[in-house]
Parts: structure tokens; C-alpha cells; sequence
């Protein structure tokens, strides 16, 4: 029998209480958090889709490595079974451990960037982006065209726009170019896939200039998913092959092991350029720790090492893939404008299409995540003006290119039940769509705003 019904591949052995609040008692916390839900404590929230970095839940498998954890200074097994399964999953010799995903980004782009230097990538992460102009280099988002249309079904809206590429390297010329960073999924893109022709047309017109060209991996694993079902030539090839394949197109790598990892904390760089890994490793060393743990401890390296053979697992990505495609198109069936297909990792909602009648100046995103927590306790991640937004010198809003509003999904961590709890929670919102507010701002910090903001209803 063919089942519609998609079940958790796994069952359910350590439950965490979630403490069910009332709306009443929601209105208070989102006062006393000033209308931002990232000043909200976490056991405020009901549901959490703040993010899916460091939330996942570990396998028994982990939890048993974790007690095997070698927490040797110098040499640990651990290390040594990160190492390898890393070396084996990207045909990098040199691996460098980090605490997380922006450490390794430090290591790599503060020696590969500084003033006068081009990074050019389908679309920089935050911290990416911040890494690299803090070196004092430029960095240049070209993703396709295509990407820019929320409604526009494609199947790859990840992918970089090549022609631009081959005309950025020559323009700059390629002793100018910092590196070439593919980023897969495309978070900041909607968290859309990135085609393994793309990225072999990255890698061909690198390789032609002689430009590093560098592979964000954190969600490699969704990715490969995706190239199975998408691309043809790649359907009879397993979801490892697949990753190992477009790892061998790059020069190296760097990755968030807090996603695709499926553990809390952790992350590394893998190279094939003996120069250029010893030079990052002093810095490994100066700032995060000796060269065979990084920032990491003896378990968190055995936990990384398992959970990269885990993210493989067929089972668990079709389970992944299309739960994330479940919310998503049962919010798509109601009438909730959203970034569409549906990514890997998130569902992004359009919340300026969502609330027309809320101007941009009083963020419809903003709006949009507070009515979540108010109706149903639901956190999420504004991901428009009030994070990207600027004020010009008259004090008036540069909006964002887009209003969106992001529902990532922990790994393993809810089950359906949750999932319809959130669809119910929109049917509520769309029909009490008119009566939403805006907000202003009556508190921010110089930078990040978004953390820390203060807010007011309109
Ligand atoms: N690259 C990408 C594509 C990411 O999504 C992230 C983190 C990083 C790098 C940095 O990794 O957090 O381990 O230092 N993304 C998280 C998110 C924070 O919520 O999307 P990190």
C-alpha cells in the first residue's frame, strides 16, 4: 500500500515538557519582551521555529558517542572519527575543527579577504557576509533571476547566475576574487536548492580563472535530496554519492554542523590546499583552540561523526524534505503568500502580502510574528526591514527587498501534530487578517537591531 500519511521515522525515548501557556498570559510575556520574540524565555514559547541551527534532536547513536567521548587534549579518538568521516564525506585532507559555522568562516575569510577583494557567492549568509566585510572586502550576492519571484515554480532557485559570474571575475580580474562561495540550500534564497549542473558550471568557470570556489555545506544533505528528485541525471545515485560528488567540485568547504550535522554545536573547515589550511590553522589555534578540537569537546566531535552518517539516511530525508513541503503547501491551499516551492529547511511567508493593509514603515513581518506568539505561542524569525531595513539621513526607512517571515523546522524535534497546530493557528490569523497592527520602534542598538530591538503597537 502506497501510505500519503508521512510518519517520524523514529520513535519518541526522552520527552522535554512543553509548558502550554494561555493567551492571556502570552500578551504579558510579549510586553514584558517589548513585542520582540527574541527577548521572549524559551519556556514561553510553545513552538519554536526560531531556527533549525543547534535545535536538533540526537539519535540514541549520539547520545551513546557522546558518553565514548575522548576528551584528550592533543590527538582524541574522537577527533580522530571526526576527522575521517569529514575527510571521507568531502575528499578534504585538512580538516579544522570550530565551535560553530562562522568560526570556520573566520578562519577562511579574514586570510582570503581583505581591502580591494571580491567574494562572490549565489547568496551570503549574515555572518558570511559579515566575516567578509569586516576583513574590509566586498562581498556580491548573484544569485538567478529567477530567485527574486516568490510565485515563480522552479526547480532550482538556489542556483548561481554563471553569466555573471564569468563577467564579475573578468571585470574585478581574477587576482582580485577572494573566493567563489556557493551556499547550499540557499538560506538566505528562501533555503531553495542549488542544481549539481550549477554548481559544476561554478566549479568549470572557477577552475578557468583560476578562482578559489568554496562550498557553504551546512545543509548539503536537504540538498542532495533535492538533486535526487529534481535533476535526472543524479535520480539513480544515493544522497551521500551526491554530496561527495559536489564536494569534489570545490576547493574546500565550510560548515555549520549545527544543521545537516544534526547536533547542537559544532562546525569545521575542510581544505585541499596544504598552504592555505596551515595558515588557517594558526589562526584555529590563536582563537579557538589546538588543532585537533577546535572549540569543540571530545563528545561534541563523536556526535558530529555520527550524525553526518544519520543526515544520509533515506528515510530520515524524505521524512525531513517533505514534512517542511507539508506545512508549506497546506499553508499554500489556504491562501498564505509564501516563497514558493518550499525549501528545505523553512517555510518563508510573505507577510507583506499576507498584511496589505500594514504599511512596510510599520513592518508587516513584525506584525506577522507577534499575532503567531499572541494566538498560539508559536516563535518565528522576522526576516525584513526591522533585520535589514536602514534609516536614511531624514530618519526614513530603506526598506528590505522582501517582508518575510521565516518558519524554520528543528530537526527530529516536532511531530505532525505540532505541524497542524501551526496550520490551524494561520486558518485563525487569515481570517482575522484586517484587524493586525503594526509596530514602531522605540528602542535600537547601532548594529543587529533585530536582537534587541524595542517595540509599540501602532
Ligand atoms: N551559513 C549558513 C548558510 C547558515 O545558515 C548559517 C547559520 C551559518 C553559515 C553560520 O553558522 O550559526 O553555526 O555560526 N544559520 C543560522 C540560521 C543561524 O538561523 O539560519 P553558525
Amino acid at each position: 500500500m502506497h501510505h500519503k500519511v508521512i510518519i517520524e521515522p523514529f520513535r519518541i525515548k526522552v520527552v522535554e515538557q512543553i509548558r502550554l501557556t494561555t493567551e492571556g498570559e502570552r500578551h504579558q510575556f510579549l510586553r514584558d519582551a517589548h513585542y520582540n520574540p527574541f527577548l521572549l524565555k524559551s519556556n514561553q514559547v510553545i513552538i519554536d521555529l526560531r531556527t533549525d541551527s543547534g535545535t536538533s534532536a540526537m539519535s540514541a547513536e549520539q547520545w551513546a558517542g557522546v558518553m565514548r567521548g575522548d576528551e584528550s587534549y592533543a590527538g582524541a579518538v574522537s577527533w580522530q572519527r571526526m576527522e575521517k568521516a569529514i575527510q571521507d564525506l568531502t575528499g578534504c585532507p585538512y580538516v579544522l575543527p570550530t565551535h560553530q559555522g562562522r568560526a570556520a568562516e573566520h578562519l577562511l575569510y579574514s586570510r582570503l579577504g581583505g581591502p580591494g577583494k571580491i567574494f562572490i557567492s549565489n547568496t551570503h549568509f549574515d555572518t558570511t557576509r559579515a566575516n567578509i566585510e569586516f576583513s574590509g572586502a566586498t562581498a556580491l550576492d548573484i544569485a538567478i533571476p529567477e530567485a527574486r519571484q516568490p510565485d515563480l515554480e522552479h526547480p532550482f532557485k538556489g542556483n548561481m547566475d554563471t553569466e555573471k559570474l564569468d563577467a564579475l571575475i573578468r571585470q574585478h580580474g581574477p587576482e582580485h576574487i577572494g573566493a567563489v562561495i556557493l551556499t547550499v540550500t540557499n538560506n538566505s534564497g528562501g533555503g531553495q536548492p542549488v542544481s549539481m549542473a550549477n554548481a559544476e558550471e561554478v566549479a568549470r568557470i572557477c577552475r578557468q580563472h583560476g578562482v578559489l570556489f568554496i562550498l557553504d555545506a551546512c545543509r548539503i544533505a536537504e540538498n542532495a535530496y533535492f538533486i535526487q528528485h529534481r535533476e535526472a541525471a543524479w535520480s539513480g545515485h544515493s544522497y551521500r554519492e551526491i554530496a561527495q560528488q559536489m564536494f569534489r567540485l570545490a576547493d574546500g568547504c565550510v560548515m555549520s554542523a549545527k544543521k545537516d550535522a544534526l547536533v547542537n554545536m559544532g562546525g569545521f573547515l575542510a581544505l585541499k590546499d596544504e598552504t592555505l589550511a596551515v595558515q588557517c590553522r594558526t589562526v584555529l589555534i590563536i582563537t579557538e583552540g589546538y588543532a585537533t578540537y577546535g572549540g569543540l569537546s571530545g563528545r561534541d566531535m563523536e556526535a558530529i561523526a555520527i550524525g553526518l552518517e544519520e543526515v544520509f539516511d533515506a528515510d530520515y530525508l524524505h521524512y525531513r524534505i517533505k514534512s517542511t513541503g507539508y506545512l508549506g503547501e497546506k499553508l499554500r491551499e489556504m491562501g498564505v503568500p509564501l516563497i514558493w516551492p518550499i525549501g528545505g529547511h523553512a517555510v518563508y511567508i510573505d507577510a507583506k502580502a499576507f498584511y496589505p493593509h500594514i504599511p512596510v514603515e510599520e513592518f508587516p513581518g513584525q506584525a506577522l510574528v507577534c499575532e503567531l506568539y499572541l494566538k498560539a505561542g508559536i516563535r518565528s524569525c522576522e526576516i525584513g526591514s526591522v533585520m535589514f531595513g536602514k534609516t536614511d539621513g531624514e530618519g526614513k526607512l530603506i526598506p528590505a527587498p522582501m517582508e518575510l517571515v521565516r518558519l524554520a523546522i528543528p530537526r527530529r524535534v516536532y511531530t505532525q501534530s505540532h505541524i497542524d497546530y501551526v496550520i490551524e493557528t494561520f486558518g485563525e490569523l487569515l481570517r482575522e487578517r484586517d484587524s493586525a497592527k503594526g509596530f514602531r520602534i522605540v528602542y535600537e542598538p547601532p548594529f543587529l537591531r533585530h536582537f534587541t530591538a524595542h517595540f509599540e503597537p501602532t
